[in-house]
């Protein structure tokens, strides 16, 4: 496909925000990514934004002239996209094909969620809307719970261990140390995490990502239209999309999320490159499973290997692909609607060479975006 420009990136914070609005998390990070970019509001054409659930975690509605509002960017166009967690790939997806059909030249594409303001129980009920009400939710089903199935058979299959799950969120702490935005910035031990309570069997809670507030902001432009305003943007060369199953007993597998496998193919052939020029992968580890599912899924490694490549480090800062740098959603924190679109910052962070002590040597990036429990997937993939 033609290359999409990333000229500018803006993020918050995340974490439980409670002394910023819904609408200042959007404005703060869409300031700081226009700001990048070097752009102002007459440059820009129109706004895509990923939410999942603003409608019942904070009662508000019309989240797309909402943004616009208080963004100080009416009449521009302004559209709110939804595919649950995957909601801000998505809408970095429409914000590409809004580019590449000649419409606009410079779009703002944002992802925001403020989910700490109901409690606990609240949220796990509205997270479940994701999953299938009728055979999943309805029944007493959790987000934790169908990530637990997922796990149990993986490692029954093939073999994985408790302690390799555990080494995600190990690793994913670390690199968070590095992360000023990120939730938990603090280092765990594998004991640390098979002695945490136990959430959804065998699943505790240092193998789920937070609940969090936070937004997350990027500014895509036409290749021409880039060159008017930065010097070094890094580029979107592929996009892959696709839907599965909503529920797990619509699947094939339990062990292979086909969607990855799927969307990935897409992103990939786009792209015209292969998994193996990827050094740098932001991959949606909502718990620890689902980063084991990802980067196999992804071609990073075989089906069922994945815990054993995470085991001998191949996933660390440096290692054959350097996975979650930025903390992943298991540290930086996941507030859904924007983390899709935080995948793309730390990318462009890395790609820019502007990644700090959390830096990888690497032409190519990935984002890896997920909905549900596997019901969408949205994969990006970057160069320098
Ligand atoms: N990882 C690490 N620490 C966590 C944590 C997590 N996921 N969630 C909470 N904590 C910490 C809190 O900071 C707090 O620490 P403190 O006592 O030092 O202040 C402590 O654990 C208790 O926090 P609390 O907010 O009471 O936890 P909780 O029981 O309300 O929530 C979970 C814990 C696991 C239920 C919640 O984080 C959750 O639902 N996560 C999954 C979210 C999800 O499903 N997302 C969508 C994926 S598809």
């Amino acid at each position: 496909m033609e290359k999409v420009a990333v000229i500018g990136i803006g993020l918050t914070k995340f974490g439980e925000l409670w002394e910023s609005s819904f609408s200042q998390l959007f404005v703060e990070a869409g300031t700081k990514a226009i700001e990048d970019a070097g752009i102002d509001g007459k440059d820009i054409d129109a706004i895509f934004v990923g939410n999942m659930s603003g409608g019942r975690f904070i009662e508000q509605e019309h989240i797309s002239s909402l943004i616009a509002d208080y963004a100080g960017l009416t009449p521009l166009p302004s559209t709110r996209v939804e595919a649950a967690c995957a909601s801000g790939g998505l809408a970095i997806r429409h914000g590409i094909m809004g580019i590449l059909s000649g419409f606009y030249d410079i779009v703002v594409v944002g992802g925001v969620e403020k989910m700490t303001d109901v409690l606990t129980e609240r949220t796990t009920q509205i997270l479940a809307t994701a999953a299938e009400q009728e055979w999943e939710a309805n029944l007493g089903m959790t987000f934790p719970g169908l990530y637990a199935m997922m796990a149990r058979r993986h490692m029954h299959k093939y073999g994985t261990t408790r302690e390799q799950l555990a080494m995600v969120s190990v690793k994913n702490h670390r690199n968070a140390v590095h992360n000023p935005y990120a939730q938990f910035r603090f280092e765990i031990s594998v004991d640390k995490v098979l002695n945490s309570p136990m959430v959804a069997d065998p699943l505790r809670l240092l193998d789920c990502s937070p609940i969090s507030d936070g937004a997350a902001c990027i500014i895509l432009a036409s290749k021409e239209k880039a060159k008017e305003f930065v010097d070094n943007p890094i580029y979107i060369i592929g996009s892959g999309q696709a839907s599965s199953s909503i529920s797990l007993h619509g699947r094939e597998k339990l062990t292979v999320m086909d969607s990855t496998v799927n969307a990935a193919r897409e992103a990939y052939k786009r792209a015209k490159i292969e998994p193996k020029q990827i050094k740098v992968a932001e991959v949606h580890d909502c718990f620890t499973i689902a980063e084991i599912l990802a980067i196999e899924g992804l071609g990073f490694f075989k089906v069922g290997e994945g815990g054993k490549a995470t085991e001998e480090g191949e996933t660390e800062i440096g290692g054959k692909v350097s996975v979650n740098t930025s903390g992943g959603l298991k540290a930086k924190g996941h507030p859904v609607g924007a983390t899709g679109v935080a995948q793309a910052v730390e990318i462009t962070l890395q790609l820019r060479g502007e990644a700090e002590k959390r830096q990888v040597d690497a032409d190519f990036g990935l984002s890896h975006n997920v909905g549900g429990s596997g019901g969408t997937a949205v994969v990006h993939i970057f160069s320098k």
